[in-house]
């Protein structure tokens, strides 16, 4: 007998995001190991729908793939009753409309973050879910990052004893588009089209700090557009109209202190392009992507200033590299599998609409503090419910 099988609508396949991570490494590789492993033994296979806005472009890739379903009527799709679960990667500023249809057609929502481009926006969908009754979900791949699981192991290890600060470097150099193309895809780097570095890092910089160390209760960030002018995939020039860089103090509950670089304009001299370090009075940890090392307090080296000598010790070989003791799957498709469970009523997957939403919080709040050069204070949220700034009720309709 085959497996019980899921139809899942996926918007967005032909993008960047939408085709490599969660068409190819997630969707696809379910599909091949035959399923989703449920907690009985069973398995649940998938059914992916692609839908996109350019029916070559969709064609091409259903071709090469083997699969049998892709239409541009995102309308037919949802009313069409094989489908039970939407997934959305598009371009930001056109989640919201798709995300609201999806909705109101009763379907269970899988979503890129950030989930919409507003705060507001951002809990009226999460109002609107609940509302429906639907189950909801929010990308939060750095979490599943093999780096960031051993970090979490140390944690619940009580590795580092009190936990003092975490700083945090993620970037690189995104080329400008003249001389070499750019890396990304332009509408990033112009705010009118949903781009900007603290729309697109904060809402993962909220979800890291809240589910490993605690929730943010301030922020002051300073945003910059260091590079004016860039040059789109077409060729033609542009202003850079949104922030490409964004220096980030965060205030954690429990005392912690976080500060956080995000930045397409650095050049990289460190072994991964995110890592954080996080300082404890037991114990050390710099993890990035996939690796992590540790200095525990008893191994501390005696560092002396003095500047008229140079400094012969190996800092760096002070460091003991964690063994990775378990077997890491893409990210993107344990999450995936996650929420599959979650929605065949196997497992919990808690990284919903409003988790989404408090992301979002923080970057309108980062960019709140950056024009205003204050720091902000977010206020706490009620047990499950969402964080609502007394400015927010206005415009929220709390
Ligand atoms: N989780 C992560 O680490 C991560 C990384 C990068 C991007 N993202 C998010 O993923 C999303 C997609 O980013 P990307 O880099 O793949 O972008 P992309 O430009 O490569 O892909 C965007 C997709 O949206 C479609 N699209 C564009 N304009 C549209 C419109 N007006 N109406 C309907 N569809 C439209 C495009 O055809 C394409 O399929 C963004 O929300 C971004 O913030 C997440």
């Amino acid at each position: 007998m085959s497996n019980p099988t899921i139809g899942v609508i996926m918007n967005g396949a032909t993008g960047r995001m939408g085709y490599r991570q969660h068409l190819v490494r997630s969707i696809l590789a379910i599909r091949e190991q035959g399923g989703v492993l449920l907690s009985d033994g069973t398995r649940v296979q998938v059914e992916p729908l692609l839908v996109g806005r350019n029916e070559a472009t969709l064609r091409e890739i259903a071709e090469r793939h083997g699969l049998e379903h892709w239409t541009t009527d995102l309308d037919a799709a949802l009313a069409d009753d094989r489908w039970s679960i939407y997934s959305d990667f598009l371009v930001t500023k056109a989640r919201v409309p798709a995300i609201t249809k999806a909705i109101a057609a009763g379907k269970h929502i899988y979503t890129e973050k950030p989930t919409a481009e507003s705060y507001a926006d951002a809990v009226e969908i999460a109002r609107l879910a609940d509302a429906r009754g639907i189950k909801h979900g929010v990308v939060h791949d750095k979490l599943y990052l093999p780096g960031l699981r051993k970090l979490k192991r140390l944690i619940d290890s009580g590795f580092f004893g009190r936990i003092l600060s975490v700083r945090g470097e993620f970037g690189y150099w995104v080329f400008e588009g003249d001389w070499q193309d750019a890396q990304r895809p332009s509408w990033n780097y112009r705010k009118q089209d949903g781009g900007g570095i603290i729309v697109d890092m904060f809402p993962h910089w909220n979800y890291v700090l809240e589910n490993l160390f605690g929730r943010v209760e301030s922020v002051y960030a300073q945003a910059v557009t260091h590079i004016p002018a860039r040059v789109d995939e077409r060729g033609e020039g542009y202003d850079a109209t949104a922030d490409d860089a964004a220096y980030a103090v965060f205030q954690l509950e429990g005392g912690i202190t976080a500060q956080l670089n995000s930045s397409w304009a650095v050049r990289v001299d460190r072994p991964e392009l995110l890592e954080f370090q996080v300082d404890g009075t037991l114990g050390s940890a710099v993890v990035g992507l996939f690796g992590a090392k540790v200095q525990p307090r008893v191994a501390t080296p005696r560092p002396t200033w003095n500047p008229d000598l140079p400094d012969t010790h190996d800092y760096s070989g002070d460091w003991q590299e964690l063994p990775t003791n378990e077997v890491f799957e893409n990210g993107f498709k344990t999450q995936w599998e996650d929420f599959l469970r979650y929605v065949v009523g196997d497992g919990e997957h808690p990284y919903d609409f409003w988790a989404g939403a408090r992301g979002l919080q923080l970057a309108e709040e980062g960019l709140r503090s950056s024009e205003t050069g204050r720091r902000i204070d977010l206020t706490a949220p009620d047990s499950g419910s969402p964080v609502i700034l007394p400015h927010d009720l206005t415009t929220a309709g709390a």
